[in-house]
């Protein structure tokens, strides 16, 4: 299975600043040989940006994925992006309950659960995240977070042959802070995560449908201890804004 490497670029560019950052990677890739049938890389640029995004993406075997999406498919609910819609622009991909979401605009498990049904219909691959907070770890309650956000999120979600889906642990107080969790700590989570995933899903579909990846603070110094193992991959923010850097990330696991 190939690596797969999520850039996460939130609410930092606007579509002008998206399209620069998008021509720049795509010559950097040609200039250091990044070959997309080595590795995954998915895009996550902002609503606004994505059919221009889409437009230079075209064939050129990098993937695009939006940031959220709404659990209908169209109706009266107004500001909301339909899983569909997403898909007629160009994404592949759909990151869901990411915990900025969760914290800033009440994103309950219960939303995030209609979202990743509605993303498997309108045939999108949902990279679901999960993580605890500061405070949880203090509580020792880590674990039992995050089994309760996967449980919540796919119980009752058939995933049917062909479908995927994406677990990214990301524990909030690491997200932006320059300091990643130790490696052991994230291979020790995609066990748990892992187990929770086979009892819901089952183990066949699991090894087939499912891949987990580490997100938060993940940088090109760091990568490689994670990505490895039972890890896929990363969801990166902040070291994904900088085309430079973002390469220098993706060489150093190639
Ligand atoms: P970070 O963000 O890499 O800046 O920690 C990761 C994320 O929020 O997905």
């Amino acid at each position: 299975m190939k690596p797969i490497i999520v850039a996460n670029w939130k609410m930092q560019f606007t579509s002008e600043k998206t399209l620069e950052t998008t021509k720049k990677l795509l010559e950097l890739f040609k200039e250091e040989k990044i070959d997309p049938q080595k590795i995954e890389i998915i895009i996550c640029p902002s609503f606004a940006a994505l059919p221009q995004a889409a437009q230079l993406l075209k064939n050129k075997g990098i993937k695009l994925g939006a940031q959220d999406c709404f659990w209908e498919e169209k109706g009266a609910f107004t500001g909301e992006a339909s899983p569909s819609d997403l898909k007629e622009m160009g994404a592949d991909y759909v990151i869901l309950g990411h915990s900025e979401r969760r914290e800033n605009l009440a994103e309950t498990d219960e939303m995030i659960h209609k979202k990743i049904k509605a993303a498997l219909l309108a045939k999108l691959i949902p990279i679901l995240c999960v993580g605890e907070t500061f405070d949880e770890r203090q509580k020792g309650v880590k674990d039992y977070k995050i089994i309760n956000q996967v449980t919540k999120a796919l119980e009752g979600t058939e995933i049917k042959p062909g479908e995927q889906i994406i677990v990214a642990y990301e524990p909030v107080w690491v997200i932006g802070s320059g300091q990643a969790v130790a490696p052991e700590e994230a291979h020790y989570t995609a066990k748990v995560i892992e187990q929770r995933i086979i009892d819901l899903i089952g183990f066949s579909l699991t090894k087939e449908a499912s891949s987990f990846i580490y997100g938060g603070s993940v940088d090109e110094k760091n990568i490689k201890d994670f990505v490895t193992g039972e890890i896929s991959g990363a969801l990166v923010g902040s070291a994904s804004l900088d085309p430079d850097q973002f390469v220098k990330l993706i060489k150093s696991i190639l």
